[in-house]
């Protein structure tokens, strides 16, 4: 049966909510969705416990949020869940010795989704299908609390700024297939955004960093984008302002990948952990407005 009454329960003093009372496996009708999606906006991180989902209930639930983007190309080429171009495989898995997903079992830093894009992903979902006894913690960081907490100077240094997301490697440090190594930060591939983004109904601030590796300021001598880069990274990835997710199995989680970033820890690479993921392009609400 359709539900629209769910609980939330906020999980830290920066960001991120526990959802309660609700299957998502059922069909999720207008109003629920509609309340999740303003959660989202809230919160920045929706975790939903205990949930058992299929790839089908996940691009359908995903789909309330907005279109989905299919899945990013990976170190080891175009992966995706069997018949689901747009459910992406985060996992160290190897069968008959090809690896099924992204990422592995080390660390992946701090970082945002595809923001080599020009219009990256407005959120993405992360379910958690096999996960290890230990490790493999995902963190989030709000970037409105890391603009924040940028000493003044800094932050008058960063306004007006633009920033280039590096498009050659993905989240894990790895070459994405098809890109070689970048030689001269100055002219590598990537999309340039502004450094500090303001959010259009709040009006509050927040850093746009992407990833660190091979980032680049324009204007700048390499050196010195590297020291103000540096810098700015320095002061926005403290540790009080981050929240970290202890996975279960049945785990869904989604972030608002544009005023958070994530990061996640290493884990042994002989336990399994299996994540299915789907990446929303814009929200709902601004897709109907843009089809009608
Ligand atoms: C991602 C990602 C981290 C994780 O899905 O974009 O970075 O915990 N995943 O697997
Ligand atoms: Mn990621």
């Amino acid at each position: 049966m359709p539900h629209s009454h769910f609980a939330i329960h906020p999980v830290s003093p920066t960001l991120g909510a526990e959802i309660s009372g609700i299957d998502l496996s059922q069909p999720l009708d207008p109003a629920a969705a509609a309340g999740l999606a303003g959660a989202l906006d809230r919160h920045l991180v929706l975790v939903f416990r205990g949930q058992t989902l299929s790839d089908a209930d996940l691009v359908r639930v995903s789909g309330h949020f907005g279109p989905l983007d299919k899945a990013p190309v990976t170190e080891h080429g175009r992966l995706h869940a069997p018949g689901f171009e747009e459910v992406y495989v985060i996992s160290n898995v190897t069968e008959n010795g090809r690896p099924i997903g992204a990422l592995g079992a080390g660390e992946s830093v701090w970082h945002a989704d595809m923001t080599y894009l020009e219009t990256p992903p407005y959120a993405s979902s992360l379910y958690a299908l096999e996960v290890p006894a230990e490790g493999g913690d995902t963190g989030f960081l709000s970037m409105f609390a890391a603009y924040d907490a940028l000493p003044a100077a800094l932050k008058r240094r960063a306004e007006g700024l633009s920033i280039k997301h590096d498009s050659t490697t993905n989240s894990g440090g790895y070459l994405r297939q098809g890109f070689a190594p970048p030689a001269d930060l100055a002219t590598s591939p990537g999309t340039v955004h502004p450094l500090v983004i303001t959010h259009p109904a709040t009006g509050a601030k927040a850093l746009l960093l992407g990833r660190r590796p091979h980032a680049y300021i324009p204007g700048l001598a390499v050196a010195d984008s590297e020291a103000l880069l540096d810098e700015i990274w320095a002061a926005a990835i403290r540790p009080e302002l981050a929240w970290h997710h202890r996975w279960r199995v049945g785990d869904l989680v989604m972030w608002d990948n544009r005023w958070t970033m994530h990061r996640r820890d290493p884990f042994p690479d002989d336990q399994r952990r299996r994540m299915h993921r789907t990446q929303i392009a814009v929200p709902a609400d601004a897709w109907n407005r843009s089809a009608a």
